[in-house]
């Protein structure tokens, strides 16, 4: 059989996928840390919980997934009779990498009787072997639904723990794993930037390296806690859309910069680090998106033996908004 070469260097890819995406009754979900071109074309642009939620109510036949693999999974958990694709299935994730079945079990084993709560950001796998799933917009009122006589196992973000801890007042099990993009944002680059930009609001993500020390010194009365917010992706957009300061200092990856000074295009918004750039969330190109569309890759498809399981805490944590 001859396979026609396509000469990828000639084709408009902004209009192939549009075309395609009529064709083939195609829905493109975004993650905010998406690069700008594939923010700008995608159906939905939003965070891991908004953009699961859009996947279970999607009534399209295909689900292309421009983020990371762990939300693909999810997506084609929720929505079992749909194709779900990723452009890359190198895309993974620093974090949802810090904890394997076997550690989980392992760690179950330890603190039996124990309430286990993922964060989103674990593999179908983990999710499989857990009670609970959240996402950093909805981790604290996850932790309020749990009878406060259960131990919680908290996994695998260790400064979300924290700052449930300290929203909650409820002592957990955290398991240590960091977001290598997120633990390098330190409290030493936020007041850095707080003595150069006295008047800006501060937006931090629950994940960041400096969320700890930023609890510390609110409870203290140190920073005031009116332009001081601990969001998730989302919740940062929302929070900057109707935010009366003119600048803003974001604490995250980088990409969602995009769709801040998009939706605000009168406010300035900084980073604190600008080398706080997710490569696993960079390698979605328009090109890989086009052939994804084009030749419906890479499918995601999670074993339905681990989909069984793992729909239970994903349906817990999208009922608890
Ligand atoms: P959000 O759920 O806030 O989108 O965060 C996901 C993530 O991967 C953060 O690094
Ligand atoms: Fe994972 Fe960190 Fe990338 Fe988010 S920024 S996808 S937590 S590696």
């Amino acid at each position: 059989m001859v396979i026609a070469q396509i000469n990828t260097s000639e084709i408009n890819f902004r209009e192939a996928i549009n075309e395609l995406r009529e064709e083939k009754n195609a829905l493109i979900l975004s993650h905010n840390y998406q690069i700008p071109e594939i923010q700008d074309l995608a159906d939905v642009v939003g965070d891991s919980l908004n953009l699961s939620l859009q996947a279970l109510k999607s009534d399209k036949d295909l689900i292309v997934f421009c983020g990371v693999n762990f939300m693909a999974e999810t997506a084609s958990i929720l929505a079992p009779n749909k194709k779900v694709v990723i452009p890359d299935l190198k895309a993974g994730c620093s974090l949802a990498d810090t904890i394997n079945v076997q550690q989980l079990r392992e760690w179950k084993d330890k603190h039996p009787d124990t309430v286990v709560i993922s964060y989103i950001n674990t593999s179908a796998a983990i999710k499989a072997e857990s009670d609970y799933c959240c996402t950093s917009s909805n981790a604290v009122k996850v932790v309020e639904e749990i009878p406060l006589n259960k131990e919680i196992l908290f996994l695998p973000d260790l400064f979300l723990g924290a700052y449930i801890e300290n929203m909650t007042g409820r002592k957990m099990h955290i398991w240590p794993g960091e977001c290598h993009v997120h633990a390098k944002l330190t409290a030493n680059e936020i007041n850095t930037m707080k003595n150069d930009l006295p008047d800006a609001d501060f937006l931090v993500h629950p994940e960041c390296g400096c969320v700890s020390n930023i609890m510390y010194e609110l409870s203290e009365g140190n920073i005031k806690n009116d332009n001081t917010k601990i969001l998730s992706t989302d919740g940062m957009i929302k929070y900057a859309n109707q935010s009366n300061a003119k600048e803003f200092v974001v604490a995250t990856e980088t990409g969602i910069l995009h769709q801040l000074q998009k939706q605000n295009p009168e406010k300035k918004f900084h980073p604190v680090k600008d080398d706080a750039v997710c490569e696993y969330m960079k390698m979605i190109t328009l090109e890989k998106l086009y052939r994804s569309i084009n030749e419906e890759i890479y499918e995601v498809k999670v074993p339905e033996e681990i989909a069984k399981r793992a729909i239970k805490p994903i349906t817990r944590m999208i009922n608890i908004v």
